[in-house]
């Protein structure tokens, strides 16, 4: 079973975030609703920041990539195409006694938390132990007697659904299954739990089943459960009228595929990114913001040409070579050297915001859980405190972003169920395409026909019907006319954002105003993504010239970039409140400033930089060229 989650550091990294302003409970003055999130004024400045970041590098400092806001909600004829009405579902149980659902891969997890394990746990060893001296065998007298006082003393209360809590006769009769069992293994624990937490018929029946981790009660079987959540267009609440709120933002991002390829004068290979809310009715919202039912996500969606065009216009396809970046795009790139470079790039990004290249992993998804348009998948994961460890005790990570080569699927499924053409002429095919070798040109046919033909049979179309649609795809493809196929990197904003602060939290020791050392918190964020890149002080707040000339400076900067200005307090104070806020650097503006000690220090300050607590004195007119290098 996985090793338990919750750790004293998030529980640190939770209270940090409520006193500080980074994340809120939503609807809190209610109670809160499970799995939404408010971002406070310093979580809010985070999230802009990694959004802008993300921008800056997806399409501003590209050329081949330009964006898209779509809606929200969508034509409900979209969800049929992407395949989310039919398989966006995660497989559920509920409890029979409590009614509380779960999601069946979550099980193991929550019954590490639950109430009754450890101390079931704690009375299975004892027995698998412990024999009769006479005969040597395990002494079921003694486990049924053990379980019935330990019903009497907790089971009642932590457990009241338990099988063997309701029919204290249960526990023995169960049990006698282990006696064959010498001695017997530790891992039989869980068949123990399955025994205890099975009524008698169904046991008789051959069926054991896990306990509900919150009361004990009996599981339904599982049943697949649709996390899209529903929404009527319009004053009428009928199934015509019914449609979602878009679980991805990737699929607008097809169906407007067609008009953005129209306006922005871009060929393949390209790409479209869009920034915006996602929404998924998870069963259980779990790790903080990890999971949530309301959340942003930051999708590229990468066109690029099918293999067999780059083959018939370069001659050959580049292959990757290694697990180095493989640099600039190339013309002959295929698919796999796309999804390599695009893998390569993101994990450049968290890089540069911060998050140390041994805090990521790089997760291959293997065959069996490749989803069914992925030809392959890289997860970026992050290792979280609250992870799972793998056998070497390493943080495993959690999923922070998805790489996925995704085919033609997408665009090939929107123009059926639209019925508009989602292909794109290429002159460089079209005038490649008779200069081909005619051996050269059968196989690259033959390759085209047969993906298509795949593809079609997959998606529930006739073998004959299959068979003429791949055929006409091919004739049009010597044409110069494909769908294309895409590179899709999706990220999480909410997760990034929570990883940065699990990354930027740490603990130290700093001297106070008289030099004793005391404990702080620092957020050591990346003055990139830090949500204000730089505090001004002055020194004293009686002081009107040095109020007014930190005033200046706070003006000065406040051009540029979002500066927190606080005159209230000790010094040491205002440096420790920053801090913890993460803010990379403070100035203070004190009587040198003023040139009160002499005219070579006035109009310099103190810059502190926040990791290193040293002081340096700059000039003010140099703070924005040594800042401005900082944070970009
Ligand atoms: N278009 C592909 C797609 O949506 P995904 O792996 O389901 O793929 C992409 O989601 C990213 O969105 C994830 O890597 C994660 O960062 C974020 N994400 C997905 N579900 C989430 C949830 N319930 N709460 C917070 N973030 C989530």
């Amino acid at each position: 079973m996985a090793e338990p989650k919750s750790t004293d550091l998030m529980e640190k990294i939770v209270s940090l975030c409520k006193r500080r302003g980074f994340i809120f409970q939503s609807s809190e003055i209610y109670g809160g609703l499970n799995g939404f999130w408010d971002y406070g004024p310093l979580g809010t400045e985070l999230k802009r920041n990694i959004k802008e970041c993300w921008w800056r590098s997806m399409v501003h400092h590209r050329d081949d990539v330009v964006g898209l806001e779509a809606s929200i909600i969508m034509h409900p004829k979209i969800w049929e195409a992407s395949g989310h009405t039919s398989t966006f579902s995660d497989l559920m149980v509920e409890c029979r006694a409590c009614r509380r659902r779960m999601r069946v891969d979550q099980i193991d997890d929550l019954l590490q938390e639950a109430r009754f394990l450890k101390p079931l746990e704690k009375l299975f060893n004892r027995f698998s132990t412990k024999r009769t001296e006479t005969s040597g065998k395990h002494d079921f007298a003694d486990l049924g007697a053990a379980m019935s006082q330990w019903v009497k003393m907790e089971g009642r209360g932590v457990a009241p659904n338990l099988a063997a809590v309701l029919d204290q006769g249960l526990s023995v009769v169960a049990l006698q299954r282990f006696s064959g069992d010498d001695p017997i293994q530790p891992q039989a624990f869980r068949d123990f739990l399955r025994a205890v937490a099975t009524p008698g018929e169904k046991q008789k029946a051959g069926r054991l089943n896990d306990p509900c981790p919150h009361c004990g009660g009996e599981l339904d079987d599982p049943r697949p459960f649709n996390l899209m959540l529903k929404t009527y267009v319009g004053p009428v609440e009928s199934e015509d009228n019914k449609t979602y709120l878009r679980p991805e933002t990737a699929q607008a991002i097809f169906v407007q595929f067609k008009n953005v390829l129209d306006v922005s004068r871009q060929k393949i290979p390209f790409g479209i990114a869009q920034i915006g809310k996602a929404f998924r009715n998870e069963i259980n919202p779990r790790n903080y913001t990890f999971r949530s039912r309301e959340f942003e996500q930051m999708e590229l969606e990468f066109f690029i040409k099918p293999d067999e065009a780059i083959e018939a216009i370069c001659g050959t396809v580049l292959q990757p070579s290694g697990p180095a970046h493989p640099g600039e795009p190339q013309p002959n790139w295929g698919w796999q050297i796309w999804h390599k470079y695009w893998v390569e790039e993101r994990l450049r990004f968290y890089e540069s915001i911060g998050l140390p290249r041994n805090s990521l992993v790089e997760y291959w998804q293997t065959p069996e859980e490749l989803a069914h348009y992925a030809r392959a998948t890289v997860d970026i994961l992050y290792k979280f405190p609250f992870s799972k460890r793998d056998a070497q005790g390493e943080l495993a990570g959690e999923e922070l972003e998805g790489v996925a080569a995704r085919s033609d699927f997408d665009l090939s499924q929107h123009q059926r169920f639209s019925g508009k053409p989602m292909t794109v002429f290429d002159e460089d095919l079209k005038a490649a395409w008779p200069k081909v070798e005619e051996a050269k040109k059968t196989v690259l046919l033959q390759r085209y026909f047969e993906t298509r033909r795949n593809y079609l049979s997959k998606v529930g179309l006739s073998a004959d019907r299959a068979e003429k649609h791949a055929r006409e795809d091919a004739d049009a493809f010597t044409k110069g006319y494909y769908v294309p196929h895409v590179i899709e990197p999706s990220a999480g904003v909410d997760r990034l954002a929570l990883a940065l602060i699990c990354n930027a939290y740490s603990e130290d020791q700093a001297p106070d105003e008289k030099g004793k050392l005391e404990s702080r918190i620092v957020m050591r964020f990346h003055p990139r993504i830090a949500p204000t890149r730089v505090a001004v002080f002055p020194l004293l707040k009686n002081k009107p010239d040095l109020v007014q000339k930190a005033k200046d400076v706070r003006d000065l900067l406040q051009q540029y970039m979002p500066v927190f200005y606080d005159e209230a307090g000790a010094i040491g104070r205002r440096y420790r409140r920053q801090d913890e806020a993460g803010t990379p650097f403070g100035i203070t503006i004190d009587f040198d400033t003023l040139g009160e000690k002499g005219p070579e220090l006035q109009d310099t300050v103190t810059l502190r930089h926040r990791d290193t607590m040293q002081q340096d004195r700059v000039k003010i007119n140099d703070l924005i060229k040594i800042l401005f290098e900082k944070i970009r």
